[in-house]
């Protein structure tokens, strides 16, 4: 858990990374010539090196390659990362700016009751946990848990009135 968070908190940080070189970033003259030519949500002066950043980290947190959502040029037989051809890129913009607005609106600086300090907000990687397509599963019921004997579903709701045990019986 204690890696894990740590581990959060470098994406965290990486972000963080991002939003400031927008302001502070002064560009040279070569930067400029080989600038992105697509980015409508990533600051347009970011470094390649942030950039690179960024695109692993999204790629690790779906569990996928680059041309999950990029596409070669067929003519050129490279690939052109300004295209906007997969639907799965704008997808990822649409992810980008949901991220960063929940980051902006609810997870401000402070400290809970606890006098813990709330620096971590959500990310990528916290929904999508290596998988393009996260779960979406009820969360289980431990009173539930488990077939019945010959592998059928457990007893249906227990009668009014009657609270089932917080655990299921040892068989
Ligand atoms: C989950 C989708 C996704 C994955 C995976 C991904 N990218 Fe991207 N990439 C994007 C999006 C979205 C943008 C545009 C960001 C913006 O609009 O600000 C982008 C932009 C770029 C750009 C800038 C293109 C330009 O000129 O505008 C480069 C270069 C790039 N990606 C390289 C990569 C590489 C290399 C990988 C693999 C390591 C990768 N990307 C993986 C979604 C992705
Ligand atoms: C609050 C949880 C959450 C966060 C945070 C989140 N996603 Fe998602 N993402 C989802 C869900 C849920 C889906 C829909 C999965 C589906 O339809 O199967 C999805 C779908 C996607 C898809 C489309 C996959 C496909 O093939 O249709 C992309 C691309 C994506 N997310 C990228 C990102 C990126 C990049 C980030 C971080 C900038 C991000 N997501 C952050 C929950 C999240």
């Amino acid at each position: 858990m204690l890696i894990n968070k740590k581990f959060l908190a470098t994406i965290g940080l990486m972000s963080a990374v991002v939003f400031v070189s927008t302001t502070s970033m002064k560009q040279s003259q070569a930067d400029d010539e080989k600038k992105f030519k697509n980015l409508k949500v990533l600051p347009k002066n970011i470094s390649d090196k942030q950039l690179d950043a960024v695109m692993d980290n999204w790629s690790h947190s779906l569990g996928v390659r680059c041309n999950f959502c990029h596409v070669r040029n067929e003519e050129t037989k490279k690939m052109d990362w300004a295209l906007d051809t997969k639907p799965e890129k704008e997808m990822a913009r649409q992810m980008y700016r949901m991220t960063s607005d929940i980051n902006k609106k609810y997870f401000k600086a402070g400290k809970d009751s606890l006098g813990m300090v709330m620096q971590l907000g959500v990310n990528c990687n916290m929904c999508h946990q290596g998988k393009a397509h996260p779960e979406v599963k009820e969360p289980e019921n431990p009173r539930r848990r488990g077939p019945g004997p010959q592998g059928q579903a457990p007893q249906g709701p227990p009668p009014a009135g009657q609270q089932p045990p917080a655990t299921p019986p040892q068989q």
